[in-house]
């Protein structure tokens, strides 16, 4: 049980200060209009005045189980008094093998190694040097080339970065890993324009790696690396048969494939990972945020057997992987990630996911006749409804309807002109309506 929020915590967060610069944030708008929470539970927050405000984004993708999961809250209480910190490096605790085990355990078959990190953009920058280090360790160094695609995002180090593909992220930051390439987006509204679920159109994008490979000597690339479903770039489900020709032209040329599974993990498509649900096995997997239903910062690569074994070759004495973090399995993230395994088991929640799924399909593609509505794309529990930008105003409208939709108690998330949407996978159908509702109403009194 969450406590309430008390009266001193309240009258705190009109005084906030402003030490803190906050991340992906127009920072002199924040101080005007400061949007602060003090308290959630379930699918609810509770905002700093008091109103209760449904939850459309799971936070930030990642509070699958809803808030405050008296399991998770427990473990980790439990643990913070027992063992605060262990180092990982050459030690550890058992709680890491006992996560590392049950995360193998809900992975596609052949993924026994995890290794651990404390965020997305880790796992990521990991998955990277892995899929380096493995080609080095089997004595083909030369391999070392990435290719991302375009709207990919993949967290904020260097490394991810680089493989990213949303310009405005790298603008001010380069010159970044160079030999990269990318793969432009799988997406054309005139074909594809408010598909359920995966396009039927476009697994010819594929091909495209082959042409990319004419250009950059395959022999040379070491890995592709894609979001299952694109994310945070918009919500953009792959066609049929992409992520297929993407699997067979990689295993052709001996490129490692990794999905990003950093959203797409622990439920959100109806099954442990997008891999499964959309039936395509990578190399590799990152995940984080719904590894620990979001209540202690943790990641990982899953790893395939074949990539760790070529690591163990050399003299047993010798470190294998030069990599890690102070925080890797960390002693409160394993409790709050093996809570969370509990949870999600005994909620059922992933095929829980799978069938409310379809509600949520046809409650987003409800608001297709509605003004401003450009297109409307979904899978699992993720959707985006996309808004025709204002003339000459880009922005303005996704930032008025989530305003809109935040006045009326519904937390959604503007990219531009995207309305995001990714809840807590125990959201019921009313919730659902709510949600929907709330943006018609937006999307209805809007120029
Ligand atoms: C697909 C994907 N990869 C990586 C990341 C980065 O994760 P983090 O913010 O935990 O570093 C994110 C974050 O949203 C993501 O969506």
């Amino acid at each position: 049980m969450t406590a309430a929020p008390s009266l001193a915590s309240r009258a705190m967060a009109n005084d906030i200060g402003d030490a803190h610069w906050l991340p992906f944030t127009a920072m002199r708008q924040f101080r005007s209009n400061p949007m602060m929470f003090l308290a959630a539970e379930g699918m609810h927050y509770t905002s700093a005045d008091g109103r209760r405000i449904l939850d459309g984004m799971a936070g930030l993708w990642c509070v699958n189980a809803g808030h405050g999961q008296p399991r998770i809250v427990e473990a980790i209480r439990e643990a913070a008094g027992r063992l605060d910190f262990v180092s990982s490096f050459k030690m550890t605790h058992p709680a890491t093998f006992e996560l590392a085990g049950r995360l193998a355990g809900i992975a596609p078959e052949g993924f026994g190694r995890v290794f651990f990190t404390n965020s997305g953009s880790e796992a990521v920058d990991s998955a990277l040097k892995i899929a380096r280090g493995y080609h080095r360790a089997r004595g083909d160094a030369g391999r070392t080339k990435f290719i991302g695609r375009a709207k990919g995002y993949h967290g904020m180090g260097f490394g991810g970065l680089s493989v990213g593909g949303i310009g405005r992220h790298k603008r001010d930051f380069g010159p970044l890993l160079p030999d990269v390439a990318h793969l432009s987006l799988p997406y054309d509204r005139a074909s594809m324009g408010f598909s359920r679920g995966q396009p039927d159109a476009g697994a010819h994008y594929a091909d495209e790696l082959e042409s990319l490979l004419q250009i950059n000597d395959p022999a040379t690339v070491a890995a592709v690396i894609v979001e299952p479903v694109i994310g945070s770039g918009g919500v953009y489900p792959p066609p049929k048969e992409y992520l297929e020709r993407l699997r067979s032209i990689c295993s052709r040329h001996g490129i490692l494939l990794i999905f990003d599974e950093v959203i797409t993990g622990f439920g959100r498509l109806g099954t442990a990972f997008a891999a499964q649900a959309l039936r395509v096995t990578p190399d590799l997997i990152t995940c984080a945020k719904g590894m620990t239903n979001g209540a202690v910062p943790m990641g990982g690569v899953l790893i395939r057997d074949f990539i760790f074994d070529a690591f163990m070759a050399g003299p047993p004495e010798a470190i294998e992987l030069f990599h890690g973090y102070t925080y890797s399995g960390h002693p409160l993230a394993c409790a709050a990630g093996l809570a969370a395994l509990d949870v999600y088991e005994e909620l059922r929640l992933f095929e829980r996911t799978a069938v409310i799924a379809t509600t949520w399909q046809e409650a987003l593609h409800s608001l297709r006749d509605e003004p401003h509505i450009a297109d409307i794309r979904n899978i699992g529990l993720l959707g985006v409804v996309e808004l025709a930008a204002r003339k000459g105003e880009p922005g303005a409208r996704g930032a008025s309807c989530a305003q809109s939709c935040y006045d009326n108690g519904v937390l959604v998330r503007a990219s531009g002109d995207l309305i995001v949407l990714s809840p807590p996978l125990i959201i019921d159908e009313e919730q659902i309506a709510q949600i929907v509702d709330s943006i018609r109403s937006a999307v209805r009194q809007m120029n």
